[in-house]
């Protein structure tokens, strides 16, 4: 039986979480899902926000569907996420980004660059150590050009000119690129931003380093119109995890207005990696008659609350099944 851990977090977190379970239930999804108190409740609770033990628990699990969690304010405080991502091995941050005006992946590196955690902070000076591997970068870039095969081509976005950890990333992600007999171009992070904005259909898969895979996401979810939209899968070779890419929103959270259609499509990027494609089509399917019909949360200038748009979703499931 598929085991499935599942972390609500906080604010918004069990909000659309929950709408997500509905919605893989409704689709046939039989697996068992293992709940995990993990984030800022835990942290205020008994000061840890994470510990050993759930990391065991969530290896134990096929994968893991996660919401979104509030950071501590804590200044010894280490990110939950990047921990999981870092003991899990879930190297690769893949990131469809799908509207009318843009139809493009962003695969961005999950384990290293400035997110190596080797880093100090003093009172006169900090540094953090942007750390880029051979290893780490052929990875990411493989991920990228399997994705790419079945895709039109390639863009690697890097900081060569400048840092020379990134002139190891790009030689590399070339090689492979090369390798895998893929279309590709290259573009410098800058350029990529303001192209993002200016000419987002340019774009269809882009592989890049952690950090600037972390702004383009959301500059990303800019354009397709929320935060609130948009999902990720984060993949290794043995476990996964699947969230949306908002955090816990506390201006929202409680009000029952979050939109879940980031946290559904995580869920249905989950079936996809189970191998269970026709579940997966069945709730993409769902969200967009959905939204094609007009129904929004606020975020999107509507006014329907999180459950009144996961009702509308199972809905159009069953009138998918139906007919
Ligand atoms: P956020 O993503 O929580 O919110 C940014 C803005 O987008 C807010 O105005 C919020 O209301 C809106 N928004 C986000 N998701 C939405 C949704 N599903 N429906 C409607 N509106 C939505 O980012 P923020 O405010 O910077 O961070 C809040 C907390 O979340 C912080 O403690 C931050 O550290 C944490 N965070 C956690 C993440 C995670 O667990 N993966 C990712 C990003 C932030
Ligand atoms: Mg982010």
């Amino acid at each position: 039986m598929k085991r499935v851990a599942l972390v609500p977090g906080d604010g918004i977190g069990p909000e659309v979480i929950s709408s997500a379970v509905r919605v893989l239930r409704e689709a046939g999804f039989d697996g068992e899902f293992v709940e995990f108190d993990i984030g800022y409740g835990r942290w205020s609770r008994d000061g840890k926000a994470i510990t050993d033990d759930d990391i065991e628990g969530m290896k134990e699990c096929d994968c893991t569907l996660f919401g979104a969690i509030t950071t501590p304010p804590d200044p010894d405080y280490r990110s939950v996420l990047i921990r999981i991502r870092k003991e899990l091995d879930l190297y690769a941050n893949i990131r469809p980004l799908r509207s009318s005006r843009i139809d493009a992946i962003i695969v961005r590196e999950n384990t290293e660059g400035l997110y190596s955690g080797l880093e100090v902070l003093g009172d006169e000076e900090a540094r953090t150590v942007r750390v880029i591997t051979r290893r780490g970068s052929q990875r990411i870039a493989e991920v990228a050009c399997r994705i790419a095969s079945d895709r039109r081509h390639l863009t690697i976005i890097h900081k060569a000119n400048v840092l020379k950890s990134d002139v190891l990333f790009l030689r590399t992600c070339r090689e492979v690129a090369e390798r895998y007999g893929i279309r590709y171009d290259e573009m410098l992070v800058d350029a990529a931003a303001y192209n993002l904005v200016v000419r987002p259909e340019r774009f269809d898969v882009m592989v890049t380093t952690n950090l600037f895979g972390d702004i383009l996401s959301d500059e990303g979810a800019g354009i397709v119109g929320s935060l609130g939209l948009c999902a990720s899968a984060n993949l290794g070779d043995r476990w996964a995890l699947f969230e949306p890419i908002h955090g816990s929103a506390p201006d929202i959270a409680g009000k029952g207005i979050a939109n879940p259609v980031g946290a559904i499509r995580s869920a249905a990027m989950m079936l996809e990696w189970f191998g269970e494609k026709g579940m997966a089509q069945l709730i993409e399917h769902a969200v967009d008659s959905a939204l094609s019909k007009g129904l929004k949360t606020p975020d999107l200038g509507g006014s329907c609350t999180t459950s009144g748009f996961t009702d509308a979703v199972i809905d159009e499931m069953k009138r998918t099944a139906a007919g």
